[in-house]
């Protein structure tokens, strides 16, 4: 059997909120406490926030904290898992060095995440031009080669990313090929995890707009306090044409049915709400009318209340003892340097740039001057 490597990691460049959590976090407690793997590796993304937040390192620094609490507030363990930080495994960024050759500039230009991101960044909604606006750099556009970098490392099989992250997988399949093919079998093929739930694929703001976006004010955060979600659950965008409690209401698009699809289960109803056995009773109900969005509002409140309980009160736990967090994420990182190492080490053997230690090419080149 192969080995099985789990790895993956998020930009600090905020707190995380719950389309994070359906769309990743909550498959990465399940995985890690499902076993059967090797290795799981979970990092924070700093190098990476960096292509685009390059005049504001502040922001990263800050928001690692807050992303290493609540990677360890929804359940991820250090002691089974490799918890690090991308800047501080140099290796990462000497293989992008030598990944760059295996990558053209159309094929970057292609890659449709970096694609939308250049599109959305380069202007803001009044039409002024953003960070971008006096060129793309360098930096920001070889990011996919340094994500290629952060996974082939560790010789990660399994991905666990949101859905916007599956060109990135597919770019580091690439490289991957063209090293082998050039250098010999050497990086691993990884493949992406989603999660199987539509809804959870990509999770709207709790306005329905198409994405949870810090600057659009549509996020739930997983710190968030119980009051301040009851305030945005109540506040949610459902359906426009559901006026009185009596008319016909529609599913398609009603955020609260989203949220529900991805956090609701059987029992949920048992525990909230016994007037119905399952979600599609509750559908086929408000599709037919006569029941109220307050409702439905209210027992999304509470299923949500369930699941982040937990997650905030262990936050609660670890924001008492700052410097042990940062001690977990420095521990993490020194056993993720000499992963990924070893991984550097094979790199340059298939590249043949490990002239010292190449004992035939030294012989051969002693040779070569002695005629
Ligand atoms: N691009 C990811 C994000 O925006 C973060 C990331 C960087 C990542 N390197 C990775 C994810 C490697 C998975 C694997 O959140």
């Amino acid at each position: 059997m192969p080995n099985k490597i789990i790895l993956t990691g998020d930009r600090p460049t905020g707190r995380l909120h719950i389309g994070h959590y359906v769309g990743s976090l909550r498959n990465r407690v399940a995985i890690q406490n499902a076993g059967g793997y090797d290795k799981m590796f979970i990092f924070i993304a700093d190098a990476q926030a960096l292509t685009d937040n390059f005049d504001n390192p502040e922001k990263v620094r800050q928001n690692i904290i807050e992303v290493a609490l609540d990677y360890l507030s929804v359940g991820l363990d250090p002691s089974k898992v490799t918890l690090f930080i991308q800047s501080q495994i140099p290796q990462l960024t000497e293989l992008t060095f030598y990944y760059m050759n295996l990558v053209t500039v159309a094929r970057l230009q292609r890659n449709p995440t970096v694609k939308t991101e250049i599109a959305m960044r380069g202007f803001n909604a009044e039409g002024e031009e953003q960070a971008f606006g006096s060129g793309l750099p360098v930096g920001f556009f070889c990011y996919p080669i340094s994500q290629a970098a952060d996974i082939t490392a560790f010789k990660a099989t399994d991905v666990p990313v949101g859905e916007d992250q599956k060109p990135m997988i597919e770019q580091t399949v690439e490289i991957v090929r063209s090293f082998n093919r050039i250098y010999g079998e050497t990086l691993v093929e990884p493949k992406a995890v989603l999660p199987s739930n539509a809804a959870c694929l990509r999770l709207p703001g709790t306005d329905g707009k198409a994405k949870m976006s810090k600057s659009l004010g549509n996020c739930i955060y997983l710190a968030e306090s119980a009051d301040e979600m009851h305030k945005k659950v109540m506040s949610m965008y459902t359906d426009p044409l559901h006026i009185n409690v009596s008319d016909p209401g529609h599913i398609e698009g009603n955020t609260v049915f989203t949220y529900l699809d991805a956090f609701c289960r059987d029992e949920h109803f048992g525990l909230y709400w016994p007037d119905y056995a399952n979600l599609d009773e509750l559908k086929a109900h408000y599709q037919k009318g006569g029941l109220g969005d307050v409702k439905c509002k209210r027992f999304l409140e509470k299923i949500l209340n369930e699941e982040l309980e937990p997650i905030r009160a262990r936050r609660k736990e670890y924001e008492k003892d700052i410097p042990a967090v940062y001690d977990i994420l420095k521990k993490g990182s020194e056993v993720a340097e000499v992963a990924a190492q070893a991984t550097l080490d094979e790199v340059k053997k298939s590249m043949q740039i490990d002239y010292f230690n190449d004992s035939a090419l030294i012989a051969e080149q002693a040779k070569r001057f002695s005629i």
